[in-house]
């Protein structure tokens, strides 16, 4: 299967793309990004602007789409900044992938996403949840991870400190609110591209522990 990556260079994504690439049942990766990946024989990385996508791209046709884009409100600067990464991007390349008969998208989304969220993380999250809906995909997965897990390259102070209390009150949570390492995430995605359920399916943080 041919698929499409957004995020390769992220703590998800980065998983994503290391198993899919070890997976005999995905020929071939595009992975588009705004830096350098390591160069490998079954992966394309074009660099793009994702304010201008190559809406021509013959790449958009593949199996699926995996999305894991995302940025913080520290690193966006602010709200507007922020829903462009983490709405306006993943829908720009879910209608991309579409419109070129992409039949498959498997969101990253979060725990807590909802439209009608007084939360304005939440409610970004739920909004491009909504709006993928109703873009007539045949299979839509959406992940909802809570606390992700594992190493990240950038210091994020708050994650670091709910990632101790996590730690200490493990064996007392529910798994709910347990910490979803990056890597079940990354095999709930590429299942889902893999083996696509019909329709809209959800996978919550409790099956990503
Ligand atoms: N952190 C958590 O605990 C948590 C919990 C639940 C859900 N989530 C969500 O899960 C998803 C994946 O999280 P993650 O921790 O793997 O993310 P991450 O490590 O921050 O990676 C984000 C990816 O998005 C790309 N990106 C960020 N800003 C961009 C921009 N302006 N233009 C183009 N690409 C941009 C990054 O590319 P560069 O490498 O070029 O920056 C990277 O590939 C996100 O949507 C996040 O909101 C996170």
């Amino acid at each position: 299967m041919r698929l499409i990556l957004a995020g390769a260079t992220g703590l998800v994504g980065r998983h994503v793309l290391a198993r899919a690439l070890a997976d005999p049942r995905v020929t071939h990766v595009v992975a588009p990004t705004r830096r350098p990946l390591p160069a490998h024989p079954n992966l394309d990385a074009p660099l793009v602007d994702f304010d201008a996508l190559p809406a021509d791209a013959a790449w958009w046709r593949a199996d699926a789409v995996i999305c894991a884009l995302g940025t913080t409100m520290k690193t966006a600067g602010s709200r507007d900044a922020f829903r462009r990464v983490d709405h306006d991007y993943p829908l720009a390349i879910a209608d991309l992938a579409r419109r070129h008969g992409t039949p498959v998208y498997v969101l990253n989304s979060a725990m807590g996403a909802d439209a009608q969220s007084r939360v304005f993380y939440n409610r970004v999250k739920g909004e491009l949840e909504s709006a993928l809906r109703t873009r007539g995909f045949a299979s839509l997965t959406l992940v909802r991870p809570g606390l992700i897990g594992g190493d990240r390259d950038e210091r994020r102070l708050g994650e670091t400190l709910a990632t101790h209390l996590l730690r200490t009150l493990h064996p007392l949570l529910p798994r709910k609110w347990r910490i979803n390492p990056a890597e079940r995430i990354a095999d709930a995605l590429l299942d889902a591209a893999l083996d696509p359920p019909a329709g809209v399916h959800v996978v919550a943080s409790d099956a990503l522990v």
